[in-house]
């Protein structure tokens, strides 16, 4: 079977935990390549609801391996934390869990930085998870960050944390803020080596191993691509690059190995945090569909913003990531609606963009053309088959197919695994379509 990247085409929150997991029983290993606990992908399972931050979507599948590679900044804490709640609900062994040893670590001074950073810019911040994740990655592209791989020699640790605190106590001062101890974080930083040592690996060795032994990989994408730091809208965006580019830098795997890009495209549009968002709903109907969406940050709680389906901002996404395959999910929320919008243009001091520009501060003030069309009377929640869909459905589908010239292979139509529509022509050579479908009907 074919080796795919999974990421999400809007700003994240697409349904990917739904969709990653859904699929992982048609691939041996799953692995995540950039972001870090900021991300929150939500899977159920016969009833239990459970949320992942860092341990990749495949983790309650028994016998897939789980990989975090070197683009993933991780927090010690909360991994180990993440372990623990995990092992009530899958069978956790380090031999089942890789963490590169290049993956930069979050320590507790980076949160205090982005806290700080956040305040200082009062109206025009960022909103972000506050997890520390912009100040790690800051600090790997000053060449100063502390790997993974250096909890392994507890003197090179207690160095590089010490160095460390001590250029972030200068800054500390400089803003009146309390200095942090080096020995007490080196002291509790060295409790956490002992836990994570067995988990650490070559993963970029470990990945190529698996694939020339013929396993297949499923290259996880957290955040959505309209927040990559280099493609979304910058600056109100993440700090890794969550585009399929990114599972080639952050695994140490290289694009000839990767044969296709799945986009996860929810039916209509959601944002966390702050930044332009042209399709928002600001009156009753963005509250309904948060409300029957449950659009609540799976990370930090936030409500999230609602707006309608964004055909423009899904065709950049696409472009850039060379999708020409959709999972299309969450278009049970829009059950019941007498009429759905979808977004087909910008327009932008008069004249239609040819596309979604660069500029945040000109996304910011362009305005939505849309395009009317009826709702559906018969619910498509629930539905399994492409028989189930009702009419008006399948022509919003293909409205949405046409204006972002994709395919529609997969149509999520609740949380569960087996609420799911598949196109078996589609996904054929692509996926295993029988352990897919195995895994989503309870096999008692
Ligand atoms: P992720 O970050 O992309 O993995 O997405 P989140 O887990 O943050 O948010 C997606 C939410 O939608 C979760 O609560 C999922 O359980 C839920 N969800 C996923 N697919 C569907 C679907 O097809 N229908 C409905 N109603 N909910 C879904
Ligand atoms: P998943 O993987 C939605 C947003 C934050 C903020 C911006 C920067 O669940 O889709 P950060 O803490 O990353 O520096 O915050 O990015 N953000 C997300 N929004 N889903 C996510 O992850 C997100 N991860 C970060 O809300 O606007
Ligand atoms: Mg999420």
């Amino acid at each position: 079977m074919s080796n795919i990247v999974v990421l999400g085409t809007q700003w994240g929150d697409e349904g990917k935990g739904k969709i990653v997991d859904l699929l992982t029983p048609s691939f041996d290993v799953v692995a995540r390549y950039q972001g870090g606990h900021n991300a929150g992908h939500t899977v159920h399972v016969r009833g239990a609801k459970i949320v992942l931050h860092l341990i990749p979507s495949g983790i309650l599948h028994p016998g897939t391996l789980c990989v975090i590679g070197n683009g993933v900044v991780l927090d010690p804490k909360a991994f180990l934390e993440e372990i623990e709640v995990l092992k009530k609900a899958a069978d956790i062994r380090p031999d089942n869990i890789a963490v590169s040893a290049c993956a930069h670590l979050i320590f507790p001074y980076h949160r205090l930085v982005e806290k700080f950073s956040e305040e200082s810019l009062g109206e025009r911040k960022i909103g972000t998870t506050c997890r520390g994740i912009g100040p790690a990655y800051e600090d790997k592209a000053a060449r100063r960050g502390i790997r993974a791989g250096d909890l392994l020699d507890l003197d090179v640790l207690k160095e590089k944390i010490t160095a460390n605190v001590g250029e972030k106590n200068a800054f500390f001062l400089r803003h009146g803020l309390p200095e942090l101890s080096a020995q007490a974080i080196y002291e509790e930083y060295a409790g956490y080596a002992a836990a994570m040592r067995s988990y650490i690996q070559d993963v970029s060795r470990l990945l190529d191993d698996k694939i020339m032994s013929g396993s297949s990989v499923l290259f996880e994408g957290a955040q959505g691509a309209l927040l990559d730091v280099d493609h979304g809208t910058y600056p109100f965006v993440t700090s890794s690059n969550s585009t399929a580019g990114g599972a080639c830098t952050g695994l140490g795997v290289g694009p000839t190995k990767i044969d296709a890009v799945l986009g996860v495209t929810k039916a209509y549009t959601t944002r966390v945090g702050a930044g332009p968002f042209p399709t928002e709903i600001l009156d009753e109907t963005g509250k309904i569909i948060g409300k029957r969406g449950d659009e609540f940050g799976a990370t930090t709680g936030r409500p999230r913003r609602c707006g309608w389906f964004d055909a423009v901002a899904v065709t950049y996404a696409c472009r850039i990531n060379g999708i020409e395959k959709v999972a299309i999910t969450k278009p049970d929320v829009l059950d019941g609606f007498e009429e759905i919008q979808v977004c087909t243009a910008y327009k932008y001091k008069g004249s239609v963009l040819r596309g979604f520009p660069a500029e945040s501060w000109i996304l910011d003030k362009v305005t939505p053309e849309y395009r009317r069309v009826p709702g559906w009377k018969q619910p498509v929640h629930g539905a399994k088959e492409w028989a189930d869909l009702p009419q008006a459905f399948k022509d919003y589908l293909r409205l949405l197919e046409d204006l972002t010239e994709t395919q529609a292979v997969l149509v999520s139509t609740g949380v569960e695994r087996n609420a799911t529509v598949l196109w078996d022509e589609a996904l054929e050579g692509l996926l295993d379509l029988a352990a897919i479908r195995q895994n989503g009907r309870p096999r008692s």
